[in-house]
């Protein structure tokens, strides 16, 4: 058994209908593609087409069990999302499961970004995850369905984070609403969860987070008590569980999964792991004298 296993037991999600928003690329892929092993159906959807097509057509090769389904919209346009629910429910009868992923981001000191670039971030992560679970949400309410929503946030939600300012608002946004509603919509038997990820590498962060050579420059994997980025079946084992029934009485939770990354700049002395043990027989010495 290691970390790069799936988890959980097979058909899990046998029947579940669950929307991955951003599905057709990086964590969305990959959550979906565990998702489809565990017996889901799972309805991928973003703004490109060809990219959702292309995805659903290789899970559909690289899995036997469940079913999947592509939508394009752009999760910015609430009308387009209730249109893309009416497709969902028509199709496969039901939505158990939402999962906010898509995002955009751009690394930027503010004062450079304009107010629409700043605009664009703030109304894919925070607008687009409100359309979504305010679409699903009245739905079910209006079925008296259960339902459960996943969103993929940030640990910067929290701390916030310099030079990603438009998407650390918008994912501390995320982060209030995943709060406020679990105990609102808990009478409707509705969950809401997050994940709050480290870095787990992908295209669609790498390349815009990490450009050129700011890979090697700011190597994540040595800033990580583990001193490793997050394989993504780590990620989903993690989601498939928050949006199974065998999480059913966690609700409102935000659950991390970075090797300790936030904590370590968090920490007063955590830089002190630079000293070496020489150094460290020599400030105990001291601290010695010094308390007699
Ligand atoms: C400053 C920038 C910029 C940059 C674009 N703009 N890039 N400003 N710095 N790096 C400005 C442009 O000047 C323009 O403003 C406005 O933003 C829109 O530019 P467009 O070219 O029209 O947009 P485009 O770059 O094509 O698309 C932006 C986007 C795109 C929609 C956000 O990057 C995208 O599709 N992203 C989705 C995928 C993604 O971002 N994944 C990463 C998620 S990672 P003006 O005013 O000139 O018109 C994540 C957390 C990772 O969220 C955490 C890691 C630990
Ligand atoms: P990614 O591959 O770039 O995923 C982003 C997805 O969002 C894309 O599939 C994109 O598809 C979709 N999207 C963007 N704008 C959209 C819009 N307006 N409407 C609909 N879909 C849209 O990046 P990722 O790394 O997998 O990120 C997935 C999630 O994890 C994000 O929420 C991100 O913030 C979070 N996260 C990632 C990391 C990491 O290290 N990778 C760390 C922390 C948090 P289209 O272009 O087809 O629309």
């Amino acid at each position: 058994m290691n970390y790069n296993q799936g988890m959980m037991m097979p058909g899990t999600l046998e029947g579940k209908v669950v929307i991955v928003t951003g599905g057709g690329t990086g964590l969305g892929k990959s959550m979906t593609q565990y998702f489809l092993t565990l017996g889901a159906k799972v309805v991928i959807v973003s703004r490109n087409s060809d990219k959702l097509n292309e995805t659903a057509q290789q899970l559909r090769t690289e899995c036997e069990q469940g079913e999947i389904l592509t939508y394009a919209l752009d999760v910015r346009e609430y009308e387009a999302v209730e249109t893309m629910v009416d497709f969902v429910i028509d199709h496969l009868g039901k939505i158990d499961i939402l999962v906010n992923n898509a995002a955009g981001n751009f690394i930027s000191p503010t004062e450079r970004l304009s107010s629409r670039a700043f605009d664009i971030i703030i109304d894919i992560v925070l607008k687009g995850s409100k359309n979504c679970t305010l679409a699903i949400g009245k739905y079910w309410i209006k079925n008296n369905l259960p339902g459960t929503v996943l969103s993929i946030v940030t640990t910067y939600s929290w701390t916030g984070s310099g030079y990603v300012v438009p998407s650390a608002m918008a994912k501390a946004g995320v982060l209030a609403m995943t709060r406020s509603l679990a105990v609102e919509w808990g009478k409707y038997k509705i969950r809401f969860n997050a994940i709050a990820p480290g870095p787990f590498p992908t295209k669609g962060a790498w390349e815009r987070l990490l450009p050129g050579h700011l890979k090697e420059k700011f190597d994540l994997t040595s800033k990580n008590p583990l001193k490793r980025v997050g394989e993504h079946q780590e990620l989903s084992n993690l989601a498939a569980f928050l949006i199974s029934d065998y999480s059913s009485f966690i609700n409102g939770e935000v659950v991390t999964i970075d090797g300790g990354e936030w904590l370590q700049g968090a920490g007063e002395f955590n830089i002190f792991d630079q000293i070496t043990p020489e150094e460290w027989e020599y400030i105990n010495q001291n601290i010695k004298k010094i308390n007699k």
